[in-house]
């Protein structure tokens, strides 16, 4: 499709204070319009799992309601379904709606990294690791952006937690923040070319992310190639000319009257280059271009038939619910259910009747429909089977109701089979504050305990964004099915699992630790003073309880189905050269679905260093697929293709991507603790050498392969040819070899003096 706007000569006709409006949205969803050129006003809308169109101007947290659209699973869901496919048809089904209600660019998808499970908003972001969130993060934008619907890829960056999230600075080494913070975007803004980014509230060492040059223009355009548009997020501008200059294309809600003013004065100043305010003027442009452009483009079909079907939607967030839950145990193959006429199963826990499937703040929809999961299993099960319920505690309460319990304790005493839904209740899980705890409420937990002594053929269903500690209590259930915040079709996708209509193929995107203190954020988490401090650096997640061999309740990746996977034969193939940057590596292995039911299975692929120098965790995910429903018996061969930057590590001394030659490990498997095969690859590499100076070590010396000569050849050998000095004492240069050389000139009788060191720095650097 053609241009509909001509921005270059739009450039040339628009005034400067139409420019600076251009700036700033007009209202609380809207751009600015400019109607003496045609310059139309685009909307924007809330949000990730489903749409959230407030009518007029709306009041952001959603008090005033917003119109009917399909609620999808959450990311805490989506995430666990480690399928990409999946992804892209939600977001395509997303796309749909927004069109259908035209809203032009969605704010979404959440790619921030769950750091800690106590972060508020953790059901709006879909993993612990980067390559989980990244990959989820692209195809979703895909499908949505094939609809003509731009994207708005949040929250960037370092947006990890909801405690003083306005101000908070998210103090992270560049290392981190390369390897686990901001790869998932990277993957998103190379792969699927986002309409727009927005960045985050919190500071990134310091700076505000929307005064971050560092963030919004270095690493987003200039390395990374972004050429849409950058949103602050709802508030996150506190000076609007150093935004701008900064990076910073279009401020929302718009500061009207204050922040245009500013930028105006600015130009007129001089401090603020017109230029500048050119490039972003010129996004806006560009993204209300686009969103004509392709809206025209996407559809003949839109335009004729605006409405979205919601039956057919409802059925496919029904579907992809089903797709993302967890089944973290199963003993004695309790699930599926097969009950027969005349059995009673006793569903416990007004959570069943009461569904929570969605989290609170800006993400929340307004549902086309819900059905419970007591009306969806009623109509799943056989004829003759009796489904009887009790609440047996109330929602929002901690504190025990006797009269709930008892009466579910009885109904669990008659029943074949209990199935307990429990969860986390809507207080507990919100954009705006953090979690304090990961425990479930004490009436849930207690009541675990009663009915597994009552019937210990139980069942539990949990419906939660984050994790919950498990630990307390687990052992009463012999089934934990982790059904997440999976949207309006929860209820009904929870029913096809329990009776096995669908067989759980989701695995954890985010590991279930046994007690809160053992996270790895634990002692910097959430901060203080306006500081947080990510201290345990790139050992988030899985990569930091592995390293500390820690026991967790549920490791990363882990899922279980109804029925076994086998893997076998693991290749790789090396072809390339690290050294130009060209090395690929292929890996491919065989998994067979060896049980008695068609099913599917996430295949991990981990890649760990073990002979790195510097510290790194002990396995990091690499590579995943989910594999086709495979019937039993059926096998498919998974292929992955690394490439140097997966085997490398962020060199804060080099500035840039290191991969160090010698053995690599590649595992695959079934979660970070299950690798079910695993083979070692060598890989040659350019040895990595230190930059010489004086403060240079003499070890640092000694190991560069030109500065070694250079340092032997002008300490000289003695008259039997052995080395002078130093060089002559082994032991000495264990107990010294760390100071630096130009320090080294003090001590007596090394044989390194001012004139030695001189030396060595001009033959280094020869005039
Ligand atoms: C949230 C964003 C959201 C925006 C608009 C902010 O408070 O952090 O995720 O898109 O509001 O509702």
């Amino acid at each position: 499709m053609p241009a509909q706007l001509n921005v270059a000569s739009l450039l040339g006709e628009l005034t400067l204070e139409e420019k600076a409006s251009l700036c700033l949205g007009s209202d609380f969803w809207h751009t600015a319009p400019i109607p003496r050129l045609g310059i139309p006003a685009i909307a924007m809308s809330d949000g990730p799992h489903g749409l959230r169109k407030q009518p007029d101007e709306g009041d952001h947290v959603g008090i005033s309601g917003s119109l009917p659209a399909t609620c999808f699973p959450t990311a805490s869901a989506l995430g666990s379904s480690f399928d990409p496919e999946l992804a892209r048809r939600v977001g395509e089904a997303l796309g749909v709606e927004a069109r259908a209600q035209g809203v032009t660019v969605v704010l979404g998808p959440g790619i921030n990294i769950k750091r800690s499970p106590l972060c508020g908003r953790n059901f709006e972001y879909f993993s612990e690791d980067p390559l989980v969130s990244g990959v989820l993060g692209a195809a979703f934008v895909e499908g949505l952006q094939r609809q003509g619907v731009g994207a708005s890829v949040k929250h960037y960056a370092a947006n990890n937690q909801e405690t003083d999230r306005l101000r908070v600075s998210a103090d992270v080494d560049e290392r981190t923040l390369r390897e686990i913070y901001l790869p998932g975007f990277e993957r998103v803004v190379t792969q699927a070319r986002p309409w727009t980014v927005m960045c985050a509230y919190n500071k990134v060492n310091g700076v505000y992310a929307s005064e971050n040059r560092w963030l919004l223009t270095e690493l987003l355009r200039d390395e990374w190639g972004f050429d849409g548009l950058v949103v602050s997020d709802w508030g996150a501008v506190h000076d609007r000319v150093a935004a701008l200059a900064a990076g910073l294309d279009l401020e929302m809600p718009p500061n009207l009257g204050v922040s245009d003013a500013a930028i105006v004065a600015a130009v007129r100043s001089g401090e603020l280059d017109e230029a500048v305010l050119d490039w972003a003027v010129a996004r806006v442009l560009w993204l209300v271009d686009r969103a004509l452009s392709d809206a025209v483009d996407a559809g003949a079909e839109a335009v004729a038939q605006p409405e979205f079907d919601a039956n057919v939607h409802h059925a496919l967030a029904r579907s992809v619910a089903a797709e993302c839950a967890v089944l973290l145990k199963n003993d004695g193959d309790l699930l599926p259910l097969q009950p027969s006429a005349g059995d009673t199963v006793a569903v416990i826990g007004e959570f069943a009747r009461t569904p929570r499937y969605q989290g609170a703040g800006s993400s929340q929809v307004n549902p086309t429909r819900v059905y419970n999961a007591l009306d969806e299993l009623r109509a799943a099960v056989p004829g003759g089977v009796e489904i009887a319920f009790a609440p047996g505690f109330g929602i929002g309460t901690t504190t025990a109701d006797d009269e709930l319990a008892a009466e579910a304790v009885a109904l669990a005493g008659l029943a074949s089979v209990v199935v307990a839904f429990l969860g986390l209740p809507d207080a507990d899980e919100s954009e705006g504050f953090d979690r304090s705890h990961l425990d479930l409420p004490a009436n849930q937990t207690a009541l675990v305990a009663r009915l597994a002594a009552a019937n210990p053929n139980l069942v539990v269903v949990l419906a939660n964004g984050s994790a919950v500690r498990l630990s307390d209590w687990e052992q009463h259930a012999a089934a934990i099915l982790e059904c997440w915040l999976s949207g309006q079709g929860a209820g009904g996708a929870a029913a096809d699992l329990l009776i096995g209509a669908a067989n759980p193929s989701g695995r954890l995107a985010e590991t279930l630790p046994l007690r809160l203190e053992d996270n790895p954020s634990y002692l910097n988490f959430p901060g203080e003073h306006g500081h947080v401090r990510y201290g345990e650096g790139v050992f988030v997640g899985y990569r930091g309880y592995d390293a500390l061999d820690l026991p967790v309740s549920y490791p990363f990746g882990h899922g279980l189905s109804y029925t076994d996977f086998e893997y076998t034969d693991l290749t790789n193939t090396l072809t390339g050269s690290a050294e130009d940057g060209t090395l690929t590596v292929a890996v491919t292995c065989t998994v067979t679905n060896t049980g008695q039911r068609a099913g599917k299975e996430v295949v991990q692929l981990y890649v760990a260093d073990p002979e790195s120098t510097i510290a790194r965790p002990p396995r990091e995910l690499k590579g995943f697929a989910k594999t086709a429903t495979l019937a039993p018996g059926e096998g498919q061969t998974m292929t992955f293709r690394l490439r140097s930057r997966d085997l490398s590590y962020f060199s804060v001394r080099q500035h840039r991507w290191v991969l160090e030659g010698g053995a690599f490990q590649l595992a695959v498997g079934a979660s970070s603790r299950d690798l079910r095969l695993t083979t070692t690859i060598e890989v040659s590499a350019p040895p990595l050498t230190v930059h010489l100076d004086g403060m240079a070590t003499l070890e640092e010396w000694l190991a560069h392969p030109v500065g070694s000569g250079l340092l032997r050849e002008a300490i000289g050998v003695d008259e039997h040819g052995r080395p002078r000095g130093i060089l002559g004492d082994d032991e000495l240069i264990k107990v010294i070899g760390n100071f630096p050389i130009s320090t080294l000139v003090a001590f007596p009788g090394l044989g390194i003096d001012h004139a030695t060191v001189d030396h060595l720095l001009g033959r280094l650097s020869p005039r």
